[in-house]
């Protein structure tokens, strides 16, 4: 495809059957080597405050925290759809104010939509945010912003009741306008059946195949988060002991003289003697 994705065309990609796939960024290096890599979506996910900032949760992370790193995935990435997760207390307190922070995704930041997590709560939001002009992805199933409320990490919705739950949220938020909705931590059956019943697709994660689309946070992706890793995680390179191991190489070469080397040295084009003459 020529040119950045729309919204448009994800929802297009979805009826012709072809699967979504989307990564977290957090900077600009990392953002340019997954645009190099044809990845659909990037997400600037509050997962941020988790793998990049050094936080318990995501909870602590705030607006203007989002904003500076989405401003450096977007300049890493200026060919890819990118996604502004609101961070916690950013879209909850009125919805003049969640408008407001939205709009500081696209005008700051550069970012192509939004995603916040909930669900029949945050319709309302969600429709203004949309009828303001920003896309908005939705987010439902284990809502980390929240897992204190559910219960801590847990899969959702494998009673009869919390299934039905979520599939009317998943139709609240696609009659409120969400151009896509990620379906977190909940059963490969009941995902499919959502992604089924939808006209907009599903991004999964820890959701089964059946989804119209995939995330997955990029430092779990690479095995370079090692605090928690879930189970649905696939880790296609183990990153971090192979990180310990360059630098514990470095700490050895310097200490015992041999970095740097000739090699890894400017050579001076006059006999040293002459500066002290
Ligand atoms: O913050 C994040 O990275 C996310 C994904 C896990 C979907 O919300």
């Amino acid at each position: 495809m020529a040119g950045k994705l729309t919204v448009v065309d994800v929802g297009a990609m979805k009826s012709r059957g072809e699967k979504i796939t989307m990564l977290t960024a957090y900077d600009a290096g990392f953002a340019g080597l997954i645009e190099s890599a044809g990845i659909d979506m990037l997400l600037v996910g509050d997962s941020l405050g988790m793998v990049v900032l050094g936080y318990d949760s995501t909870v602590p992370v705030t607006m203007d925290e989002m904003i500076h790193h989405a401003k450096a995935v977007r300049r890493g990435a200026s060919r890819t759809l990118i996604v502004g997760d609101m961070p916690f207390m950013s879209y909850q307190v009125s919805r003049p104010e969640a408008v407001r922070n939205a709009g500081r995704f696209m005008k700051e930041a550069g970012c192509d939509a939004v995603k916040l997590e909930g669900g029949l709560e945050v319709c309302d939001t969600v429709s203004a945010i949309v009828k303001a002009g920003v896309p908005v992805m939705g987010h439902i199933g284990l809502t980390p912003q929240t897992a204190g409320q559910l219960g801590g990490y847990k899969v959702q919705g494998r009673e009869l009741d919390s299934a039905r739950n979520l599939l009317g949220m998943a139709r609240g938020l696609q009659d409120a306008g969400a151009f896509a909705l990620v379906l977190e931590c909940i059963p490969a059956s009941l995902a499919e059946l959502i992604s089924r019943e939808l006209t907009i697709p599903t991004i999964g994660i820890g959701a089964g195949a059946g989804c119209d689309g995939q995330v997955l946070v990029t430092h779990d992706l690479l095995g370079m988060f090692e605090k928690f890793v879930p189970s649905f995680v696939k880790s296609y390179v183990n990153l971090a002991p192979r990180i310990k191991d360059a630098v514990l190489a470095y700490k050895h070469e310097v200490r015992e003289g041999s970095y740097p080397d000739d090699s890894h040295s400017f050579k001076m084009s006059l006999p040293i003697e002459d500066i002290l003459s």
